[in-house]
């Protein structure tokens, strides 16, 4: 009868994974319920009642019983929480040892017994390590673990965990496909809608601690008085919650909205501007978090307009931002179409000669992958190339080349790809992570950015599974080592159900997702073949416009030959730009894994693959191939009904649906379009597609999603 009862309920997706719906093992429920029924907190804060206020509320929803919050402990089954200084019975416990290893934001939580009472106690430095302790208790109870014997410590292997939202003042969003823009700007700073506390209540659950609130794209209006308070209205709501809001700077902000002739950064009064600019958004936002900036990068102003470099950039809002302890996070992601040089190369030989000439309070943001955020890059040479210098990650948690909110990819083996990648910058074992984490060289700033994939729709990403990439992106922001398999295992409890059939199919679902979509649209290391703009669709014929960079034929290279983009010492040279040993393993074609062949090589039609195929066959096997495993996907999730609650059943099903023709769509414009350079037939066995390649070529979609529409 719960079963059916929690089934019936309209689940519109709007919790997230913060489902704190009655536990259906009565046993279960019965013992968190008896070891958890009374929350203590001796001092308040902010930071420390929204703990208080998350757990009763999850502890309400999950076992049925309100606990009591007091001030002193009274009986048995009492969680604790707080820090030393807020907490006489934590300071009494003897914990400075344990908590000398977890700085700022780490916790404890374990069970104990506290003047004979049986007790579980959430200890930290500082009350945001409490409010984390305390979403990993609930995290606990919702996944069904005991809570009798607990003995845990974490603390966050990276310090800046932050969203970056692509996000318009006019509440469009970059390559966003969740509706518009949650920041009600208009509206701000007197009406507070309730999601931004929602949104903030979902990240901190996730130990994300920082929110780039606007676009990289940026306007110099936000940092203008009325925008500042809009701004200041925000970092109020997420401040309990431990997260710091930061802006996106536009270089060219002193003359567009300062009066000045000049944004020159080496010019006194566009220093002095800066500075006082920077002054007055901390008198708004006192502990408003710093810049992340685009310079200098598709049509972005930047120093490099007054022959300055990216250093000279940077250090210029950096110093402004030091006595605040602000930070910069200065964007890598550069390349320009009037320089003759594979744009993968760009962002290399732009940063790596500045390496060490950035002041300390700055990050150069760099990009997973040397191109964009594809569905599959190698990792970006930069990574392990600047050791004096912070390297903050930046993945795209929103899916502008993943089939935008309409396909099911989840995207951890994505993120861990890439920071597992072996740069072998210090030899075997400089693993991207331990860049990203300061432990490669020794760095106490660092950070990992996630392009939000957020917007207001009612379940806030549009597609029911992308907000398993949300998830995951602040799971392993916390810690890069935890496995895909492990963080899919924790949503799907948290989201869907934890009956083990839901769990196994979902999980093979999910963690298949991301290379069937590779195969369908970019197989064997393609790369940017999607439709012009946009980004929707595929669109390999694109050609001939005014930046050949972003054309398809300038990544793919077809002819008659072969397919692929040379990036060895006989092509481009991009592969010089790794360690040797990464050189040798990408080098040549038997060297070369084949998920990045056509990445690193153009190669013959011809060319014998490990299956036995030729290069030709393989292409078109790995099309069909992709675009049939919707179908299982498909197959997967239809056996769920009835075990999923209606609404998402209904609702992914017609999403996968969507997917599947849209890989239908992709495989046989890519197919009929390589063909007609590989000049051979379709192999035998795999239905040739029921429409000539010109009804491909004509298909237009002027209103794809993500891109500012023009009203
Ligand atoms: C991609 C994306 C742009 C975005 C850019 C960036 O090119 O298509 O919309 O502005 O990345 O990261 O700056």
């Amino acid at each position: 009868m719960l079963l059916a009862s929690s089934l019936a309920k309209a689940e519109d997706g709007y919790r997230l994974w913060l489902r704190y719906d009655l536990i259906e093992n009565a046993n279960l429920r019965t013992e968190y319920a008896s070891a958890l029924n009374a929350i203590v907190l001796e001092r308040e804060s902010d930071v420390l009642k929204a703990a208080a206020y998350e757990l009763s509320l999850a502890l309400n929803g999950l076992t049925g019983i309100t606990p009591k919050i007091n001030k002193f402990l009274s009986g048995a089954g009492t969680v604790v929480l707080g820090t030393p200084e807020s907490s006489p019975i934590i300071a009494s416990l003897n914990l400075s040892e344990k908590l000398s290893q977890l700085g700022a934001e780490g916790y404890c939580l374990f069970s104990t017994t506290i003047k004979g009472k049986k007790s579980i106690v959430i200890a930290a430095n500082k009350d945001a390590g409490v409010l984390y302790g305390t979403f990993h208790l609930i995290r606990l109870l919702q996944t069904s673990q005991s809570v009798k014997n607990l003995s845990q410590q974490h603390t966050p292997k990276i310090q800046h965990r932050i969203l970056n939202h692509w996000d318009n003042l006019d509440r469009t969003v970059e390559r966003g496909y969740a509706g518009f823009s949650l920041w009600d700007w208009h509206k701000l700073p007197d009406y507070i809608d309730p999601r931004y506390r929602d949104y903030a209540r979902a990240n901190a659950s996730i130990g994300i601690n920082g929110s780039v609130l606007t676009n990289v794209n940026s306007n110099a209006q936000i940092l203008t008085e009325p925008y500042l308070r809009k701004v200041a209205a925000l970092a109020n709501v997420f401040r309990p919650y431990g997260i710091k809001v930061y802006l996106t700077a536009r270089f060219s902000a002193p003359v567009e909205i300062g009066g000045l002739s000049t944004a020159d950064p080496l010019d006194p009064a566009v220093k002095e501007w800066w500075k006082k600019k920077i002054d007055e958004i901390y008198t708004y936002v006192p502990d408003f978090g710093g810049f992340a900036v685009k310079a200098n990068s598709e049509g972005q102003p930047g120093p490099q307009n007054y022959n300055r470099t990216h250093a000279d950039g940077a250090n210029l809002l950096a110093d402004a931002l030091a006595p605040h302890n602000g930070i910069v996070m200065w964007r890598a992601f550069v390349y320009d179409n009037k320089v003759p040089e594979d744009r993968a190369k760009q962002a290399y030989n732009e940063f790596k000669p500045l390496d060490g000439k950035f002041r300390e309070n700055v990050m150069v943001q760099v990009k997973n992958g040397p191109i964009d955020f594809q569905p599959r890059e190698p990792f970006h040479p930069l990574f392990g190339a600047m050791p004096q210098t912070p390297i903050n990650i930046e993945f795209q948690i929103t899916q502008e080349y993943l089939g935008f909110a309409t396909h099911l990819v989840y995207l951890a083996p994505l993120f861990k790809e890439c920071l597992n990648a072996d740069t072998y910058a210090k030899g075997k074992g400089s693993f991207v992570y331990k860049v990203v984490d300061g432990s490669l060289d020794n760095h106490q700033l660092t950070g990992i950015a996630g392009v939000a994939n957020i917007g207001n729709d009612r379940n806030w990403c549009g597609h029911p599974f992308a907000q398993a990439n949300w998830f995951a992106f602040g799971r392993l922001a916390w810690d890069p080592t935890l496995n895909s398999e492990t963080i899919a295992d924790e949503w799907i409890r948290m989201t869907f159900s934890q009956e083990p059939e839901v769990v196994k199919s979902l999980k093979s679902v999910m963690l298949a997702s991301r290379e069937i979509t590779v195969n369908y649209m970019t197989p064997l290391g393609l790369h940017h073949i999607m439709g012009w703009d946009h980004h929707y669709g595929p669109g390999p014929w694109i050609k001939d416009k005014p930046r050949a960079d972003w054309t398809s034929v300038y990544y793919h290279k077809a002819d008659s030959f072969g397919i692929g983009f040379d990036r060895t010492k006989n092509g481009s040279g991009a592969l010089d730009q790794y360690a040797p040993e990464v050189q040798k393993q990408y080098s040549t074609l038997e060297s070369c894994p084949e998920e990045l062949l056509l990445w690193f090589h153009h190669v013959s039609w011809d060319h014998k693959m490990n299956s036995g195929r030729t290069l030709w066959e393989e292409l078109c096997h790995r099309y069909y191939q992709g675009a049939d495993s919707v179908k299982w996907m498909q197959k997967l999730w239809n056996a769920l009904e009835g075990k999923i609650d209606p609404d998402r059943f209904v609702q992914v099903k017609s999403l996968l649906n969507i997917q599947h023709n849209e890989a239908l769509l992709w495989r046989n414009s890519c197919v009929l379009y390589f063909q007609t350079f590989s000049g051979k037939e379709i192999p035998a066995g795999l239905d040739p597609p029921d429409k000539p390649l010109s009804y491909y070529e004509k298909l237009q979609f002027p209103f794809a999603p993500g891109i500012r529409p023009k009203w």
